[in-house]
């Protein structure tokens, strides 16, 4: 939600400001997309996702109703974010990751998009790689892994997730993103559902059917942010005694 202060045409000023700066930032669509709908935010903190990174980057929206700060609290409240965290998706500017990054002790917060307008940074713990994520990538075993609605990289972050043993956070997108199969009548949950998939069954066939009572298991949980007026579920692991 924008800053009650700022008037209408401040926010428009300031985000053709923003514009002028960064000329080969966006396509012209997506420029003339975000020139037309820049107050959008006026009531929700939850737009589309170019527009929520730009009022987040310029400082327009409420601090108390921002929704990147909202996931990196989250991440915070779930795990220690002092180690290397990778985002992967993190959009076309960076928002949860270097929200992370100045509030690490130590570790480094790393950010993959092919679609970031910018790749220099004066936070000497956050690197902005301007490559798409592979899965070919190598990272350190105690990295944590996030994304925000990272789209058609969802899949592909969880199957890595599981064959590298990484704890994760993700918040699901609310479209199916080139997933092949039927879904069900709300269009949603079987989504979510391949999404857990990789991960969920690695757990259950290395620890749920494996381990004995008293022996830590990794579940994967949900949590919700739709006081924030996202639907979808964010995923993350647990590690847990099993009774
Ligand atoms: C819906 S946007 C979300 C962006 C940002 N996290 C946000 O919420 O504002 C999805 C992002 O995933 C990125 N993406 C898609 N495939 C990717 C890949 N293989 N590696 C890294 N990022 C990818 C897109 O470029 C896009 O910026």
């Amino acid at each position: 939600m924008l800053k009650k202060e700022l008037s209408d045409l401040e926010i428009v000023t300031k985000i053709r400001e923003f514009l002028k700066e960064y000329p080969d930032g966006y396509d012209e669509y997506a420029k003339e997309f975000i020139e037309r709908c820049a107050l959008w935010g006026r009531d929700t903190s939850t737009t589309v996702s170019e527009l929520d990174q730009i009022y987040n980057y310029l400082g327009l929206d409420q601090e108390d109703n921002n929704i990147y700060r909202a996931f990196a609290d989250l991440v915070e409240s779930k795990f220690d974010i002092n180690r290397p965290i990778y985002e992967i998706g993190g959009g076309n500017l960076p928002t949860v990751g270097k929200i992370l990054a100045l509030r690490q002790q130590k570790g480094t917060v790393t950010i993959y998009d092919p679609r970031l307008i910018f790749t220099k940074t004066d936070i000497p713990n956050l690197n902005l790689v301007k490559k798409p994520f592979t899965g070919e990538e190598i990272v350190e075993s105690d990295a944590l892994m996030i994304g925000y609605k990272p789209c058609e990289v969802t899949i592909p972050m969880m199957n890595y997730v599981a064959d590298n043993n990484l704890d994760f956070m993700v918040a699901l997108c609310d479209c199916a993103h080139d997933f092949p199969e039927i879904l069900d009548e709300d269009g949603l949950n079987l989504w979510y559902q391949a999404c857990e998939w990789p991960v969920y069954r690695k757990f259950y066939k290395e620890d749920e059917r494996t381990k004995k009572p008293g022996e830590k298991v990794r579940r994967v949980k949900r949590l919700s942010m739709e006081e924030y007026g996202n639907p979808s579920p964010i995923i993350y692991n647990t590690i847990e005694v099993k009774e």
